[in-house]
């Protein structure tokens, strides 16, 4: 057991991502993080491990969670489950290290191949005048054409959408607000974006709530970056990546939704993943929605998407209440609490039938967001864990976050 702790260790810290997606304009650095459960220290408490890690490649904090009280039922299955690997964007210029708690050794091995990528292209940008005008209707359509658990009926046909129009419906969502055409992100297998999606160009997209999107090249980039997304072939015409899905869009695992006790709409923000990571992927959760709730997405780790090998899990910024989602699943700035400046993350997944669910600090921003969440078991369900952030502090008294563990049943993430 110690020794696969380590090796979870040292994997993680060699797979320190190079990084030179340019997204947005210079101050909106990629940023991963890493999201770890493995054990640490001795054999039976758990723990998350986050890495927030920039486009430098250098580790710029690590949160340790203790799992401690998810630990009696479960630390065999936290021991030695596959380890989740999560990556979300952050913005390296918020000096997040203040906040760590910080193991060391992740740090150094992590630098050396950063300097590969300082390149940044920009063909993004921040004046976006080919945005698309459309944007009132955006936040009607983003709960889309299914309900919740039942699946796409219509398989998508290679070769038969234009690049140039989008693809909504059995569960994909246009993002009118985004600026890429309804598109979540559009990339290249160099890292170049588009704001259009272009012949040899990954065109990725947004799925309704509680779904993932099944696209993605087997064949990613060797530097870190990752890439997702239909591909709009030489004649113009849209394909799958991955052709081992008839889908666009597929249910993750039910086993939780966010409620709502709020007066105000909350914007949960997926980050787009694998692809450019922009945390744009809209979960419209409405006021006083506590009945019954939002299919939050949990991703099958275990077939999901793999980064250099290892699972990841599904990241979520979550706005103050009373942001849209048309203001705040975009990147935020420094100055502003929104997208990846969000005051809190929510990470989701499964790993060998257990569900992990997390809250996470964003070492963007520190300020306590306008409202309070608790993770709590439904009837019936057997989870491990105590885990909520109540007044800016999880748990009580904590800053490093808190994870819940679901193993049969469902539980919700309830904001009050
Ligand atoms: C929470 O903050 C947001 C923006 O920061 C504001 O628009 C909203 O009115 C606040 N909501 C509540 C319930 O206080």
């Amino acid at each position: 057991m110690q020794a696969l702790s380590l090796l979870a260790l040292i994997s993680v810290v060699a797979a320190a991502p190079v990084h030179n997606r340019n997204i947005g304009d210079v101050d909106h650095k990629p940023h991963h993080r890493h999201q770890d459960k493995r054990n640490v220290g001795d054999n039976n408490a758990a723990y998350t491990v986050v890495e927030y890690i920039g486009g430098d490649g250098k580790v710029y904090s690590t949160a340790t969670i203790d799992d401690s009280t998810a630990s009696t039922a479960e630390s065999t299955q936290s021991a030695t489950g596959a380890p989740a690997v999560a990556l979300v964007n952050n913005d390296v210029a918020s000096s997040a290290s203040a906040s760590a708690s910080a193991s060391a050794t992740a740090t150094s091995a992590t630098a050396t191949s950063a300097s590969a990528t300082a390149t940044a292209t920009s063909s993004d940008d921040s004046s976006s005048s080919d945005d698309d005008s459309s944007s009132s209707s955006s936040s009607s359509g983003i709960s889309g054409d299914l309900s919740s658990f039942s699946n796409p009926t219509e398989k998508f046909q290679d070769g038969t959408v234009k690049c140039s129009s989008f693809p909504s419906g059995q569960g994909v969502i246009s993002l009118s607000w985004v600026g890429y055409n309804d598109w979540a992100s559009i990339m290249n297998m160099d890292g170049e974006t588009s704001s259009s999606c272009e012949p040899g160009y990954y065109c990725s997209y947004a799925c309704q709530a509680g779904m993932s999107k099944t696209q993605w090249p087997s064949e990613q980039p060797n530097d870190g970056r990752s890439v997702g997304g239909l591909y709009c072939g030489k004649d113009g015409y849209l394909y799958r990546s991955n052709t081992d899905s008839d889908y666009l869009c597929e249910w993750g695992v039910e086993s939780a939704f966010v409620k709502s006790q709020v007066d105000k709409d909350i914007s949960l923000c997926r980050t787009d993943y694998p692809g450019s990571e922009n945390m744009v992927l809209p979960t419209l959760l409405q006021a006083n929605d506590d009945s019954n709730g939002v299919p939050l997405s949990v991703v099958n780790e275990d077939s999901y998407y793999k980064w250099q090998g290892k699972p990841t899990s599904s990241q979520y910024y979550v706005n103050n209440a009373g942001v849209s989602v048309e203001d705040g699943c975009i990147w935020g700035t420094s100055s502003g609490s929104v997208g990846n400046w969000a005051p809190l993350v929510i990470g989701s997944g499964s790993s060998n039938g257990v569900t992990y669910l997390s809250l996470i600090p964003n070492p963007n921003n520190n300020d306590a967001p306008n409202y309070s969440v608790k993770i709590v078991g439904r009837d019936g369900s057997s989870t491990v864990g105590d885990c909520k952030y109540e007044n800016g502090k999880y748990n009580g008294d904590g800053t490093d976050g808190c994870t819940f563990s679901v193993s049969s049943g469902i539980a919700d993430i309830v904001f009050y």
